[in-house]
């Protein structure tokens, strides 16, 4: 992890002045930019922080990608899920929310000074539930013999490369890299940007890592889950400089939150 902090950019005249109100309304100026994530954690985000006390954008279905909370005292940045922390460590936003798994994935110099209560999920191995000799019930064995060095284990039926280099599909290369060279495995990651179940479906790889939230996606497509990487669930990251420059503001937020994570 790098130890920069890097100082809160300074900002588009425009975006300023549509995050602060004018001061003529006799409200304090803010300058303080939220970068939250688009997809499946936007709502639960905006209702969080809704429920937290904190003003919200009315339109939240504009293709605006920043957007003034309804008293102007936010803006509001809609960032892709897997930039936030990249945002929030440059000090192009001051705080964030994302996922503990794209915090990890990502290692970004950021503070994270709470775990918030939605977008529960985990980061796991998974793989195909028939093939190489592999039922779900023989899953897990498969598996801790897959993870064992190659050396120590070989599972009559299952492809050679399985066990000593087997191909993982993944977005998350990080993660995958270092679960599997702990147990010394030298996994091949296919790094993918989306809906590796594909993977060993097309045989483009043996197993993959994903994240299971319902494990839908894994039972619609034949994929069994072998191990747990990461238990991950919604965080609130908050830019280094920010967090001593605008100390208030930011202690204010994140006490409003924290009365609803007890
Ligand atoms: C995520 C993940 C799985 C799915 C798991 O995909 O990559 O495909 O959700 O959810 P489930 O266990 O509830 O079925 P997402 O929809 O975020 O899109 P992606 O495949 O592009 O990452």
């Amino acid at each position: 992890m790098t130890s920069t902090v890097a100082a809160p950019r300074r900002r588009p005249a425009e975006i300023i002045e549509q995050s602060q109100p004018s001061a003529a309304n006799g409200q304090t100026k803010q300058s303080l930019l939220f970068a939250l994530p688009k997809g499946r954690l936007a709502q639960d985000s905006l209702s969080f922080l809704e429920q937290s006390g904190l003003s919200i954008p009315t339109d939240t279905e504009s293709r605006k990608l920043i957007l003034p909370a309804a008293d102007g005292s936010i803006g509001f940045v809609m960032a892709k899920p897997r930039d936030v922390p990249t945002y929030v460590e440059h000090g192009a936003a001051d705080l964030g929310i994302c996922g503990l798994d794209v915090v990890r994935e990502t290692d970004r110099a950021v503070y994270e000074p709470l775990l918030l209560p939605f977008g529960h999920c985990r980061l796991s191995v998974a793989g195909p539930a028939g093939a190489a000799g592999v039922t779900p019930a023989e899953s897990v064995e498969a598996a801790d013999l897959a993870l064992k060095p190659a050396s120590s284990a070989h599972m009559p039926g299952t492809p050679l490369r399985y066990m000593s280099q087997p191909r993982i599909a993944t977005e998350y290369p990080r993660l995958t890299r270092r679960f599997f060279a702990e147990r010394g495995v030298n996994a091949e990651i296919i790094a993918l940007g989306g809906s590796v179940e594909l993977g060993p479906i097309l045989g483009l790889a043996d197993l993959i890592v994903d994240v299971v939230q319902t494990g839908t996606t894994l039972r619609m497509n034949g994929l069994v889950e072998i191990r747990t990487i990461l238990e991950s669930q919604a965080v609130l990251v908050v830019n280094r400089a920010s967090y001593q420059l605008k100390a208030a503001e930011i202690n204010r937020i994140i006490k409003r939150m924290r009365l609803l994570t007890t």
